[in-house]
């Protein structure tokens, strides 16, 4: 397994260009399953879970080719409508593939996703909304099995917890149902305003993706169509967290501005500074010394939680103390131990960590658990006195694309070696 070897201290400087959006992509890649003729995206994440997704699409059958930033799917010929528990295990979010199979070809089976290492993720809020309209869903053997011989119908749908992927499930399984859905406490996310640009480019009706409630007149059909995916604003977070943990200064290109206010303004109270050049550059500063400021995180406006472990990194090294408050997953603390080993000092009570500002990290060994734990370890190994070893980080490549090149490019002493 692959293993990031890390000497810290230097101060990141120059520039970087954003990759497209792994949530967005993942959600958009499968809308094309709605779509008749060629669908085009561009701006594709080569991560391995945009490979997994593409993987899933040619086991159903779609033609796909995935090389250089575009991915190229036709999905007519889809003829097998079980997504395995080999390809969904690897990555929850071929859970979506259910929505847009069922309404387009009346059925699905899909392997329920299971659980990973920031909580038990359920899915009941999906399988809630694809029985309001219509579909008859049994659980069988590790398989959600649905059907829906007549096609889906427009249901008015409240999801209990305004969840990501529930959303788009039922916002993809929406646009080809008879009449109207709603669905209110919908998530508010950029990534679903994206999956919503595409599908009203394709034919579709949706009025209210970025709100709380999302209106879906269902159409006849959809036809394929050229797409750019948005920015990832968890990279973007993320390297501005590095200028802040480096005390380094950092051009951000391609950054999605308007997904970031929260995150700008806890980075601002922590003493980073934000200039803006031109439609999509922003220039951060790394204070000489950061402030503890205290965040909760919450679904979209606020503050991301895909953020906040890599937050936490940063606030270990602030003066005084910061209280970090998670609010979307039950476990989504492990990096903690993690930063422990480089000299961390925090403290857990249920879902809050209390951080006390430390003078330094000291480089060590550690693990990587999950994709943005893995980002925080990154972070504090930049800043850490002498050499860090980040092993399984196959974690890592699920989400960032060429990291290690990216941070190298500003100055990071970052290797990857193979054990
Ligand atoms: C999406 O996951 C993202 N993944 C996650 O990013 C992100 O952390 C999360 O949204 C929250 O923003 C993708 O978009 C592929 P949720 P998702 O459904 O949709 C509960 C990353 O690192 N819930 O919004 O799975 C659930 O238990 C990943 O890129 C139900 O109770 O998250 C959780 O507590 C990690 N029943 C909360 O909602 C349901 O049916 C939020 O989950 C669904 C969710």
């Amino acid at each position: 397994m692959d293993e990031f070897i890390i000497e810290g201290g230097q101060r990141l400087e120059g520039e970087v260009t954003l990759s497209g959006a792994k949530n967005a992509a993942l959600a958009i890649m499968t809308a094309a399953i709605l779509a008749e003729g060629n669908t085009i995206l561009q701006n594709v994440p080569n991560l391995r879970d945009t490979r997994t997704i593409a993987a899933l699409l040619k086991h159903l059958g779609a033609k796909v080719t995935f090389e250089n930033g575009q991915a190229e799917i036709n999905t007519d010929q889809i003829n097998d409508l079980v997504a395995p528990y080999d390809l969904v295990s690897q990555m929850r979010a071929s859970f979506l593939v259910l929505g847009p199979l069922l309404t387009r070809h009346g059925q699905a089976e899909v392997s329920l996703p299971g659980g990973c290492a920031i909580g038990d993720r359920p899915i009941n809020l999906h399988l809630d909304g694809l029985t309001a309209m219509g579909a008859d869903i049994t659980l069988d053997h590790g398989y959600v099995k649905a059907r829906a011989p007549e096609g889906l119908h427009g249901a008015d749908i409240f999801l209990d917890f305004p969840t990501v992927t529930g959303t788009e499930n039922l916002l993809l399984a929406a646009t080809l149902a008879k009449g109207r859905t709603i669905l209110r406490n919908a998530a508010r996310e950029p990534e679903i305003s994206d999956l919503a640009g595409i599908l009203n480019s394709m034919g579709a009706v949706i009025k209210g993706s970025g709100s709380d409630v999302i209106v879906i007149e269902g159409v006849k059909s959809l036809k394929g169509v050229s797409y750019e995916i948005m920015a990832d604003r968890v990279e973007a977070g993320t390297f501005m967290m590095a200028a802040g943990i480096t005390g380094g200064r950092i051009t951000i290109h391609k950054t999605p501005t308007h997904c970031l206010a929260a995150v700008e303004k806890k980075l601002t109270q922590a003493g980073l500074s934000f200039e803006y050049e031109g439609k999509d550059s922003v220039t951060v500063t790394g204070p000489s010394s950061l402030r503890s400021v205290d965040i909760k995180t919450e679904p979209y406006p606020g503050f991301p939680t895909d953020l906040q472990a890599q937050f936490m990194a940063l606030m270990c090294l602030a003066n005084g103390l910061s209280v970090i408050k998670e609010t979307i997953f039950e476990d989504r603390f492990i990096h903690v131990s993690e930063l422990d080993r480089l000299g961390a000092e925090i403290r857990l009570s249920g879902n809050t960590a209390i951080i006390e500002g430390v003078s330094g990290f000291s480089g060590a060994e550690v693990m990587a658990t999950d994709l943005r734990a893995s980002a925080s370890l990154i972070l504090a190994g930049l800043a850490a006195k002498g050499q860090t070893e980040l092993s399984r980080i196959y974690h890592i490549d699920r989400g960032y694309e060429k990291i290690e090149g990216k941070l190298t490019a500003l100055g990071a002493n970052i290797r990857r070696i193979k054990k």
